[in-house]
């Protein structure tokens, strides 16, 4: 099972509309699509996506009973504008981010966990042709550094990709344990309570999926589906992701500028928003003693504005 996370605060966010149109982007196991879907009457509409073929199986199987309501397509989020268009939803009164992956893909054989001994896949979508066995076994040493250090802020980014290369040339990487192992080595065994490879396979995972750069294209096409009054929630879980969306929400909501001339005019990028959190929300103790998962989570939210105000 993948328990959702912070649920309650994500529909108290989204403020669902019984005939309102929903985009749910990163459907998973389906616990935030149902409960919104839950709380949909019979014009009320959804429409779920994920790029891993088996959620969106699970999903569509999970929401069979509003068949009439919701639809569920495998697709990157960071492509709904064209999506929703086909479709025929022009805008939407909520859309809901919660990023990473699920408790599913955790099982060993899909690679994104060092706990196992598994192929080096990591990939969401599986039609997609680049594993991460691919980037240990092709990346330049530097290229493999600079991914350690800007994905997984790790600091031992350069011991580690030299560890990698010199491993390489003695047989090539392509299991989980051949990674984590040479990690291990190359930092001298553990320190302190993460285990050394955590860093170095999100840092793999995040390049493999490109999640950074489809966070910012699923942000700002959002933004621009969004109706007035529509709210946009972002749940994440890594402080790169975390910083994305503040960014580009903080961007979005504008500010005023004093003008060398004296006055001030506002700026801001459009379309504007208005800050439902200025800080993020972050889950409940009891949440965190619940579901370890939820621990790192932070859920920001911003509402669609009528005027435009920016100049
Ligand atoms: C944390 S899980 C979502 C869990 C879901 N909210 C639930 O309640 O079950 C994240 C999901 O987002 C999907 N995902 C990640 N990046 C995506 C993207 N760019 N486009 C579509 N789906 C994506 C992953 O495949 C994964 O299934």
């Amino acid at each position: 099972m993948h328990v959702p996370v912070m649920l309650g605060e994500a529909l108290e966010a989204l403020r669902i509309r019984v005939d309102g149109s929903y985009l749910d982007g990163t459907a998973g196991g389906g616990g935030h699509a149902a409960a919104i879907a839950e709380r949909l009457g019979p014009a009320g509409r959804l429409l779920a996506l994920d790029r891993d073929e088996a959620a969106v199986n699970r999903v569509r199987e999970r929401l069979d009973r509003w068949a009439t309501q919701v639809q569920v397509e495998q697709a990157n989020y960071s492509e709904m504008e064209a999506l929703a268009l086909r479709l025929g939803f022009a805008q939407f009164d909520g859309v809901l981010l919660d990023l990473g992956i699920s408790s599913f893909q955790l099982e060993p054989k899909r690679g994104f966990s060092f706990m196992s001994e598994a192929p080096l896949d990591m990939r969401m979508d599986r039609t997609q042709a680049l594993t991460a066995a691919d980037l240990v076994q092709q990346l330049e040493e530097a290229a493999l550094a600079d991914l350690f250090w800007r994905y997984g802020e790790e600091p031992a980014s350069r011991r580690i990709a030299r560890a990698i290369v010199a491993e390489r040339t003695r047989a090539p990487i392509t299991t989980t344990g051949q990674l984590a192992a040479t990690v291990e080595r190359a930092v001298g065994g553990r320190h302190g309570k993460l285990h050394p490879a955590t860093r170095v396979f999100m840092a793999l995972r995040l390049a493999v999926n490109q999640e950074l750069e489809h966070l910012q294209a699923g942000l700002d096409a959002a933004l621009r589906l969004l109706a007035p009054a529509g709210r946009l929630v972002v749940i994440s879980f890594h402080s790169l992701e975390d910083r994305i969306v503040k960014h580009t929400l903080q961007a979005h909501a504008g500010r005023w500028e004093n003008l060398p001339a004296g006055g001030r005019r506002w700026v801001g990028t459009q379309p504007t928003v208005q800050l439902v959190t200025r800080r993020p929300l972050t889950p409940t103790a009891e949440e965190c003693e619940r579901n370890p998962r939820a621990r790192s989570a932070k859920l920001r939210a911003a509402e669609g504005v009528h005027t435009q105000t920016a100049s």
